[in-house]
């Protein structure tokens, strides 16, 4: 019984060291683009603090998908904005963990520019 719970609780401490589904790189978020005909994309990594990134989305995209990226304990906020092909705004999100943001209005995504502190 006490041998048990001693596994038990080291079991429990792993899983919340290191939780499977998490890239451990706080310098690299995730962005997927879900299009107006319901499929989306992978995740596709994009550098944080590096610039504007290209990520083409070659269709018309009503939702982003952004999970900032996780430095082995905590998502780190990172706030992304996105533009169109020709460079006009699309807008910004600030997210400090993995989100879902509609795009109003839709539209096609050329780049992406993620920054966090
Ligand atoms: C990110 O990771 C690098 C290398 O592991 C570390 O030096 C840096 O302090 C980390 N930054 C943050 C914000 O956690
Ligand atoms: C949905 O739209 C995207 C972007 O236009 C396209 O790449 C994809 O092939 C389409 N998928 C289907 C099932 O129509
Ligand atoms: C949009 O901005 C990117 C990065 O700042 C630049 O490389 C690109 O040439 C610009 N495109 C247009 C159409 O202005």
């Amino acid at each position: 019984m006490h041998f048990s719970a001693i596994i038990a609780a080291a079991l429990t401490g792993l899983a919340v060291a290191s939780p499977a589904h998490h890239f451990h790189d706080n310098q690299t978020a995730q962005i997927a683009y879900t299009y107006s005909n319901g499929t989306y994309t992978k995740p596709i990594n994009v550098k944080v603090n590096s610039g504007t990134q290209k990520l083409p989305s070659t269709g018309i995209v009503t939702d982003v998908f952004v999970a900032p990226p996780f430095d082995g304990r905590h998502y780190v906020l990172t706030s992304c904005s996105f533009q169109a092909p020709t460079n006009k705004s699309l807008g910004a999100v600030s997210v400090r963990k993995p989100t879902t943001v509609p795009v109003h209005p839709p539209a096609a995504v050329g780049y992406v520019t993620c920054k966090s502190n």
